[in-house]
C-alpha cells in the first residue's frame, strides 16, 4: 500500500493554482448522458473519484477520457441501465446517474451506496424526490429500480438541504414535463455550477445558490463545452495547512466569495487574508488564537469537509476551541489519529473540545476518510519529526497528488510506493 512520509516543520511557501471542483464535476460529468452528443468538459481534476465516474459512463455506453484537464464525452451510444454493485460501492456519487438516466431512457437499476466512514448517508430524500416527479421505484434488499415513462414536474419541498438530493432532483426535472420546484434546496456553489452547466446544454432552470430551485422542462437537451469552477474545499485545505505552519501561500484561480465562512473563521484565529479578484493570500506569522466555537451546517455556513483540517490548526491554537459538526454524525474519526500525535481534543456526542498544546509530533496514522486523511496530512506538516500516513488511496479520490502540490510549496513530503514481493 502507498503512504505519505512527511518531514514537518517546514512552513509552506510559495504560489499554487487550485484545481477544478470535484463535487461539481461528478454530477456534471453525470448529467452529460441526457444529450446526445460530444462535450468537453474543462478543469476537470485528475482524481481516482473521476476515474471511478469516467468509468461508470464508459460501463453505460459512452465514450469518455481525462486528456490533460479536460474530459471529452461522447454519449451517442448510452443503452445500459445497470450500475454495477462494484461501481455503487466505489463512489457512493455513482447515484448521480439516477436522475439523468431515469431521464434519459427511463430505468435506472443500481445499490443504495451503504453508509461510509463518516455516517448513514441514507438517500430516502433523493428516491422521494424521483418519486414526486413521477418515478416508479422498488427495492429489492439493496437493490434499486427506478422507471418512469415520462417525468412530470413537480413541487418538492426537501426536509433537509441534501446537495445530492438537490442536484438528482434538478437534472430529472431538467427534461420533465411541466414546472418543479425545490423548496428548502441546498444552496451549495456546485449547485449553482450545475445549473450553469444544464442550462448551457438547453435547460431553463433558476434559483441555484438560493433556497427555492424553479426547474422549467425542455424537451431537448444539447451538448456544450463548459468549465468547472475551483475546488473551494482544497483552497480551504492549502490555506489551513499555510496557517497551520505559520506560512506565507498564494493560491490562484480560486473563487474567494466561495470561501466567505472558512475566511472568517481563519481571521479570527489570527491568520492574515488578502484577496484580488481570484488570488488570494494566506499568511501567519504567529501561533493562531483558539475560535470559541465552530458549527459545521449547509452552506453558506462553515462546512463539514473542512471541519477536520480546521481542527489540527485549533490544536495548535492558543487557548480552547470547540467544532460541533451538524451535517454527518460519525466525523470525528480524525481525533483518535491526532491524539496519537499529541493534540488533546475531547469528543461529547457531535462536539469537540480542543485545547490547543504548543507542538504537536510526527507519528504513524491512518486516513479514515478523504478529509480526516487532508487533516492528518496539514498535522504532519505542521508536526515536530516524521509522519507516516497510511490508507491514502481515501486521500486521493479528493486532492490532485497532494504530495506533489504541497512539494512544489517546500513541504518534505513524499509518497513512498510498495516494494513487490516474489
Ligand atoms: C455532498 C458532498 C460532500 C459534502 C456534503 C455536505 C458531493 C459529491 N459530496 O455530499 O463532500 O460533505 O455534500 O456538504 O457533492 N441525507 C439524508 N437523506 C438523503 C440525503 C442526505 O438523510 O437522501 C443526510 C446525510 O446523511 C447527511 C446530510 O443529509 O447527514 C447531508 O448530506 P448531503 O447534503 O446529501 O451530502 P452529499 O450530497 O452526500
Amino acid at each position: 500500500m502507498e503512504k505519505l512520509v512527511i518531514e514537518g516543520g517546514k512552513p509552506l511557501s510559495g504560489a499554487i493554482r487550485i484545481h477544478g471542483a470535484k463535487n461539481a464535476a461528478l454530477p456534471i460529468l453525470a448529467a452529460s448522458i441526457m444529450a446526445e452528443g460530444t462535450f468537453t468538459i474543462e478543469n476537470v481534476p485528475n482524481l481516482s473519484d473521476i476515474h471511478v465516474m469516467l468509468g461508470i459512463l464508459r460501463a453505460l455506453g459512452c465514450r469518455a477520457e481525462l486528456v490533460g484537464d479536460n474530459v471529452i464525452v461522447s454519449t451517442n451510444a448510452v443503452h445500459q441501465f445497470h450500475i454495477p454493485e462494484s461501481l455503487m460501492n466505489q463512489m457512493r456519487s455513482s447515484i448521480f446517474l439516477m436522475g439523468p438516466l431515469l431521464s434519459r431512457l427511463g430505468r435506472v437499476e443500481l445499490y443504495q451506496p451503504g453508509g461510509c466512514a463518516i455516517g448513514e448517508r441514507k438517500i430516502d430524500l433523493h428516491l422521494q424526490g424521483l418519486a414526486a416527479l413521477g418515478a416508479h421505484i422498488e427495492e429489492n434488499g439493496s437493490q434499486i429500480v427506478c422507471t418512469a415513462n415520462e417525468l412530470q414536474g413537480a413541487e418538492i419541498v426537501l426536509d433537509y438541504p441534501s446537495v445530492g438530493a438537490t442536484e438528482n432532483i434538478m437534472m430529472a426535472a431538467a427534461m420533465a414535463r411541466g414546472m418543479t420546484t425545490i423548496t428548502n434546496a441546498a444552496r451549495e456553489p456546485e449547485i449553482q455550477d450545475l445549473q450553469n452547466f444544464l442550462n448551457a446544454m438547453g435547460a431553463r432552470i433558476i434559483g441555484a445558490g438560493t433556497d427555492t430551485i424553479t426547474i422549467e422542462g425542455v424537451s431537448e437537451l444539447t451538448p456544450c463545452t463548459y468549465r468547472i469552477i475551483p475546488d473551494r474545499i482544497v483552497a480551504g485545505t492549502l490555506m489551513i495547512a499555510a496557517a497551520a505552519t505559520r506560512g506565507n501561500v498564494t493560491l490562484e484561480k480560486v473563487c474567494p466569495a466561495h470561501l466567505t465562512s472558512a475566511i472568517h473563521v481563519l481571521k479570527r484565529a489570527g491568520v492574515q487574508i488578502a484577496i484580488n479578484g481570484d488570488i488570494m493570500n494566506v499568511c501567519a506569522l504567529g501561533r493562531p488564537k483558539s475560535v470559541e466555537r465552530i458549527v459545521t451546517s449547509p452552506y453558506p455556513s462553515f462546512p463539514t469537509d473542512l471541519q477536520s483540517q480546521i481542527m489540527v490548526l485549533l490544536s495548535l491554537a492558543d487557548g480552547v476551541s470547540i467544532v460541533k459538526e451538524t451535517v454527518f454524525e460519525g466525523r470525528f474519526k480524525h481525533v483518535d489519529e491526532l491524539s496519537r500525535m499529541g493534540a488533546d481534543i475531547r469528543v461529547d456526542l457531535n462536539s469537540a473540545y480542543i485545547r490547543g498544546v504548543p507542538r504537536l509530533y510526527g507519528a504513524t496514522v491512518e486516513a479514515t476518510d478523504l478529509r480526516a486523511g487532508a487533516a492528518l496530512v496539514i498535522a504532519g506538516l505542521a508536526a515536530q519529526g516524521s509522519t507516516v500516513i497510511e490508507q491514502i488511496h481515501h486521500i486521493d479520490r479528493g486532492y490532485d497528488r497532494i504530495e506533489l502540490m504541497l512539494a512544489s510549496l517546500g513541504a518534505g513530503i513524499h509518497r513512498t510506493t510498495p516494494v513487490p514481493t516474489e
